[in-house]
Order: C-alpha cells, then structure tokens, then sequence
C-alpha cells in the first residue's frame, strides 16, 4: 500500500531535493536512513542546502532537553525560508513527537510546519507525505500504541555504503526513572531472527564489512517472543554469516549473561568493543534509578568480560546531579570508573523529562553543582582514557577505514575493532577497506598509527 504512495508521489512532484537533520541515537540515525530510503524511491535526491530543499524533515530526540532545545530553534530558523517558498515541505518526527502535548506546542510556535509524525508512524511516510501534499494542508499522526506492529521490508539508503544498522529489537520496558525512551518507543518488540539473518545476508551481498546491532537493551532480545533464539544465539548465528564485523548497543548491565560472553569469545567477527552504560556507581542511586544491579554486580560482570575476553574494550555511559546526589555518592561514581578502566566515557548532567518518576522527586540539584561534577568527572576520564591507549601503542590493530581526513587527504581516518578512530597516512582508494596499522601514539580521542604489511 505505502508502495502505491511511492509511486503517487513521484508522478505528482516528479521527484526533487530532501534535507534530513537527525537528532539523537543510532535508532534515529537508522530511521532517517529509512526516511531517505523512501524517498530515494520517491524519486528525491539528498542535498545539504536548506535553500535547495523541497522537502526538509526533522527527525527529534528527547532523551535530554538540549536535544530538543536545538530542533525548536532549528525549525525556527526556516520561517523566512517557507514564507519565500511556501510549496517547502516541512517535516518532524521522531522521539519527541511521542511525547504528550508536545506536538501541539511546537505546532502553536512554529504553525508554518506541515507534517508530523510519531516513532510508530515512521513506515506510513509515503502516505502521510502524499496527503500533505496533495492536500496542502498540515498533516499530524501520531500513533500511542504500536499494538505489536513492526514494518519489516522498507527500503533503505544507508549514510555509508560498508556500514549497516540492524535492527534487532524496538522499545524498552525497563523505565529507568530518569529516562523518557520507554515512552516514547513504547514496549519491546523483537524483530524475527529468521527476517534478522536474511537481513544481514543481504548486507553482506551488498558490500557492507560491518553491522551495528540496534536495540534500546539487546540483551533482552527474543524474550517477548515464544521459543525465539535469545541474544547470545542470535549473535552466534549472524557470526556465521560472514560478515568481517559485528557490533551492537545497548547492552544493559543486568543482563549480560555468562552465554553472551562465551559467544564473543568464540565469535569469529564480533568485536571485542561492548558499550555497557553503568550510569551510577552508588547503590542507593542505582537501586532509585530502578537500574536493578548494584556496584558489585556491576564488577562481577566486568570481571566476568574481561577473563574471557582479555582485551574487551569497555564504555559507559554515566549521569551526574541525580535528584538528591551527595557528594560522597558523586565520587562513588569517579572510584568506579577508575576501577573499571573505561576506554572512554559519555558523561551527562541529569535533565528531569515530563513524566518520569525521577522529575518530580525531591531534592533536585542545582546547575553549578552539577556542572562542577561534571567536569570532574570529564577530566577523570581523560586521564584513564590516556592511560588505556597508552597500552595500545604498538600493536597492530585491523582498522575498517572511514573517510580521508578534512586538512589532509592524504591521512586517513577509520575505526579499530575496539571503536577507537585511528588516523594514518594513506589513500582514498583504501576506503571501505579493512588494513592493519600498527599503532604509534595516542591522542585525547584517536589513535595514529602506520600501515603495515
Ligand atoms: N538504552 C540505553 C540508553 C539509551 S539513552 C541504556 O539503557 O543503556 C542514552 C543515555 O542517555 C543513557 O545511557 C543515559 O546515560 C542518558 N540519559 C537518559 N536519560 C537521561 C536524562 N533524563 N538525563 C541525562 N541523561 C540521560
Ligand atoms: Fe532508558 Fe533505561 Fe530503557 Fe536505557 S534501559 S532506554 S536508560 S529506560
Ligand atoms: Fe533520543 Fe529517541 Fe534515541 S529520545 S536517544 S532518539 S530513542
């Protein structure tokens, strides 16, 4: 049915230029590769210029509020745009749009906009485009519930032709009290492992050298499903596909299981990078953040990670200025990630999101103490990020390079099985290649390295 859109699109507007800005994670980024898919079939060609545009979608995120502090002025800026040309399809989308009463705000500040839509409505694009089109009136849907539903065979345009998002999982049932995802994503739904693997597969035939496993907690992949693999089985059975890497977050702390971690031992293609966000390192917070594992548990897996897999590359996520956090418990969270030894770190100050538990408790903290937290914090980091490189020097790391570098073309820049950026000179034509470099020094946040063989 969407297909029929397609084609009814194309024949009224005879195709022309789409801009997508996207806000917020990898499952937004995939989305917008959705987006861009269907609009390629639509007959669209992608443009960086808002001036060039016909069609200018803003794919939102909520997680934090400066996140969406930046799409509102964004969209903002385009009221001189759309009043010079008022055929200018102006599209939102995404996270925010899900969150009650939100959609109604944005449209009383910004009533030039012409379409939105919801997470959940994102493969009824073709239709809901059609329509405002068609129609030039604003179109809105935004769907609460997902009632099961998962859209399986849109088309995609990927951002990089050796690199693809998979899928695996949507939603999130834990409800962390801080966190706005679970409602903005709704309950989670595993994708087929049957339609997974024919996915990767095809990944495979089309040149990709490297997939990115996507789910909100893909440790909890399957469990929503009778007799379905559960994540560890999936990630042995798309190891034998063949393709040279696999990655995947979100892994949620609480349940990495023992199999999980035999797996990539065994694998032959998955990296040993796991991003295994901790958050906290109090139990009284970690316990009220409804994270359900404590500090020691927490080390326990760690430990577990690192006897099987010797040289697993570990990152977190951390939030500081949790409604009621002394000092005492601030620094139980510096003490574990000196402990840990993460390769690197995202540090956030805590943001209250209407309608979660953590908004309305007592004792928020103010913004100056949070900040100096923070960059406590951030410094900490930089110095156990220095000494974790440091210990990469000299060996030989495979590295899937990326893109040439902005201020020289003849440095290369590219990814090592650990995610780390590691530049070394070289050429275009080594562009989606995977070669060896032998690493020379270490930067604040990439590696240098040179080739060999
Ligand atoms: N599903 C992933 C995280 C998705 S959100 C997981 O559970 O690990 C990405 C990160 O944003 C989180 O790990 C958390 O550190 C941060 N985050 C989420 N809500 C936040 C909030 N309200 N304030 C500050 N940081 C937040
Ligand atoms: Fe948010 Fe927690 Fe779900 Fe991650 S696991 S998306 S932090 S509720
Ligand atoms: Fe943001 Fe939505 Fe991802 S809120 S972090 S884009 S799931």
């Amino acid at each position: 049915q969407q297909r029929n859109y397609i084609a009814e699109v194309k024949k009224m507007t005879g195709g022309g230029k789409y801009k997508i800005n996207t806000y917020g994670c990898q499952m937004n980024e995939h989305d917008s590769e959705l987006l861009a898919g269907m609009l390629t079939e639509m007959g669209y060609a992608p443009t960086e210029s808002d001036k060039e545009a016909d069609v200018i979608l803003f794919n939102t995120c909520c997680v934090r509020d400066n996140a969406e502090r930046r799409v509102s002025g964004n969209i903002g800026a385009l009221a001189g745009l759309k009043r010079s040309r008022p055929d200018l399809v102006i599209g939102v989308c995404g996270c925010m749009m899900q969150q009650e009463g939100v959609a109604e705000k944005l449209l009383r500040l910004r009533p030039y906009i012409d379409l939105v839509f919801g997470t959940h409505n994102l493969h009824r694009f073709p239709q809901l485009l059609h329509n405002a089109i068609a129609s030039g009136h604003r179109v809105v849907e935004v769907d609460q519930s997902t009632a099961g539903r998962i859209a399986e065979h849109l088309p995609q345009r990927r951002a990089n032709a050796f690199q693809g998002y998979l899928t695996i999982m949507y939603g999130c049932n834990n409800f962390c009290s801080y966190c706005i995802v679970p409602y903005v994503r709704g309950r989670e739904r595993s994708r087929a492992s049957a339609r997974i693997i024919e996915e990767a597969r095809e990944l495979k035939a089309d040149g990709v050298k490297e997939i990115m496993l996507l789910g909100q907690n893909v440790n909890s992949y399957g469990l929503d499903v009778e007799g379905e693999l559960s994540f560890a089985q999936l990630l042995s059975e798309l190891d034998k596909v063949g393709i040279e890497r696999i990655r995947f977050m979100t892994s949620h702390p609480k349940d990495i299981s023992d199999e999980l971690i035999d797996v990539m031992a065994s694998g032959k293609h998955i990296c040993h990078a796991l991003h295994l966000p901790v958050q906290h390192g109090n139990n009284r917070i970690l316990q009220s953040m409804n994270r359900r594992y404590t500090r020691e548990k927490y080390l326990e897996r760690v430990e577990a990670i690192r006897s099987k897999v010797p040289d697993i590359s570990l990152t977190t996520d951390l939030i500081v200025g949790y409604p009621g956090e002394t000092e005492e418990e601030f620094e139980e969270t510096c003490s574990l990630v000196e402990q840990v030894g993460y390769d690197s770190a995202f540090t956030f100050i805590y943001s209250p999101r209407v309608g979660t538990r953590a908004a309305d408790m007592p004792d928020q903290i103010p913004e100056e103490v949070s900040s100096r937290r923070i960059q406590k914090l951030i410094a900490l980091q930089k110095d156990v990020t220095h000494k974790r490189y440091a210990n990469y020097i000299g060996q030989v790391h495979s590295v899937l390079v990326e893109e040439s570098s902005r201020r020289d073309e003849n440095q290369m820049a590219g990814k090592n099985e650990y995610n780390i950026t590691v530049n070394f000179p070289g050429d275009k034509s080594l562009i989606g290649q995977i070669v060896r470099v032998k690493i020379t020094s270490a930067g604040e946040s990439t590696l240098r390295g040179e080739r060999v063989e």
